[in-house]
């Protein structure tokens, strides 16, 4: 027990790691920066740090410092802005790709053109600069259905899933003429609508070996039955059945394996978490997107069910030695997650709600509450801080109990305005049984 960990974020997904990595006889100190009450509370050695993330240099001199001996990021836009490249070059090890790596998540256009260039499958698409070109084509186009896509980060959002042609070319004035995304949508994607389910598939890799995670599905949507705008994800369970195992040994080999074999292809060393977000269509699943992180909400069910120390897995990542480790999961159980989220969540947010039920909760030692916008009110109390909340993960012997132990332990927690999704990992059965 000697070394220390810096990760940097402070949301659910953050959360979950920092739990998981407390729980590494390797790991001294958790330092999470900027952190959040929830996290600071997960053991006696985790804490919050508040400092600048975003200056580079500062970060690498108290890592220095702090005999930071392991730097983990969280979120895709310090990556894509090179935190990765300035720590590496001060000799700090990271878990995260460089911002060349970052690329594949912040650059649609690229990652449609990696993708096509190494045979990934993915939706046909397009990309344009001018307005009048994409309206163009969106007539013109063979496509029944199509997806308008900003190709830079627009935090979630950017991407329209049109249901009419004029919707497209809507859609496409807004990111290319009205720049709705500033710079983000300067240049537009244009790609074929894909049909099926939804699946996210993620996989740690140190640029040569890649190790996949079971299967998971995120719930875009605020409302039961995939009804209302979409969010940054209301719930997720795993694994998820889905995909087949059929289909999943291709998704590691055409998918994840030929990425990173891809990107090592074009002198990008890529290590951390590559995350494919998959379409499994009637011809099998298609790459919708790549993401070069940990997502959120998947992350908190997925620690839920990993048994190998994850900061050994995460070690390897930075070492190029991920060969050497098997990485188990608890294949016997299943996970599932419920966001609560605040009143008027996704439009709007509310702030300082005093939330109440949590030490019930906690009892069970196979239900987590991650935090992901919560903050410290008066008298100690704990209150919201953001559109989602909380998640509160459950681990039993079934998708099924492990639901309703979940949404059983939502309905127990409380703050004024709080909305949570009753219906999380129902999709699976509806298929399955
Ligand atoms: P992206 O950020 O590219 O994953 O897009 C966000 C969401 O838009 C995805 O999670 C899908 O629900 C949807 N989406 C993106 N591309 C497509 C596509 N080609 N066909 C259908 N849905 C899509
Ligand atoms: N769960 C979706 C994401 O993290 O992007």
């Amino acid at each position: 027990m000697s070394e220390n960990v810096l990760v940097i974020g402070s949301g659910g997904r953050e959360h979950a790691l920092c739990w998981k990595l407390a729980e590494s006889p390797l790991v001294k100190r958790v330092v999470c920066a900027p952190g959040s009450v929830g996290i600071s509370s997960t053991k006696d050695n985790v804490e919050s740090v508040e400092l600048d993330v975003k200056d580079f240099p500062a970060l690498a001199t108290w890592c220095k410092d702090n005999s930071i001996d392991l730097v983990v990021v969280g979120p895709e836009d310090p990556l894509a802005n090179g935190i990765v490249d300035a720590l590496q070059a001060k000799g700090i090890k990271c878990f995260g790709p460089t911002r060349a790596g970052a690329q594949i998540e912040a650059n649609k256009d690229w990652a449609k053109k990696f993708m096509q260039k190494y045979q990934i499958p993915t939706a046909r698409y397009k990309s344009f600069t001018d307005a009048d070109a994409a309206k163009e084509f969106i007539r013109s186009a063979p496509y029944s259905a199509l997806v308008v896509k900003a190709s830079g980060l627009a935090a979630g959002k950017g991407v329209v899933v049109a249901s009419s042609k004029q919707e497209a070319c809507q859609a496409v004035d807004e990111i290319l003429t009205e720049a709705k995304y500033g710079a983000a949508g300067e240049v537009v994607v244009v790609e074929e609508l894909l049909e099926g389910e939804e699946v996210s598939v993620l996989a740690f890799t140190d640029g040569e070996t890649v190790s996949m995670m079971p299967p998971a599905q995120d719930h875009k949507r605020i409302g039961d039955g995939d009804t209302g705008p979409n969010t940054g994800g209301m719930g997720a369970y795993c694994p998820c059945p889905l995909i087949t195992p059929e289909q999943l040994a291709d998704v590691k080999d055409q998918v994840l394996q030929r990425a990173v074999d891809g990107l090592k292809a074009e002198g990008i060393k890529y290590v951390g978490v590559l995350y494919a977000g998959l379409m499994v269509t009637k011809a099998g699943p298609m790459t919708l997107e790549f993401n070069c992180r940990f997502g959120d909400p998947e992350t908190q069910v997925l620690m839920m069910l990993l048994e190998t120390d994850l900061y050994r897995i995460m070690k390897a990542c930075a070492l190029g030695t991920l060969k050497e480790v098997q990485v188990k999961w608890n294949t016997g159980m299943s996970a599932v997650g419920v966001v609560i989220a605040s009143k008027g969540y996704p439009e709007t947010s509310t702030k300082g709600c005093v939330i109440s039920g949590l030490s019930q909760v906690s009892k069970d030692e196979d239900i987590v509450v991650f935090h992901s916008g919560v903050a410290r009110g008066a008298n100690d109390s704990l209150v919201t801080a953001g559109g989602r909340v909380l998640l509160v993960a459950a681990k039993r012997a079934s998708l099924r109990t492990a639901a309703s132990s979940a949404t059983n332990a939502a309905a127990s927690i409380d703050f004024p305005g709080a909305q949570y999704r009753k219906d999380i990992a129902r999709r699976a059965f509806s298929n399955s049984e």
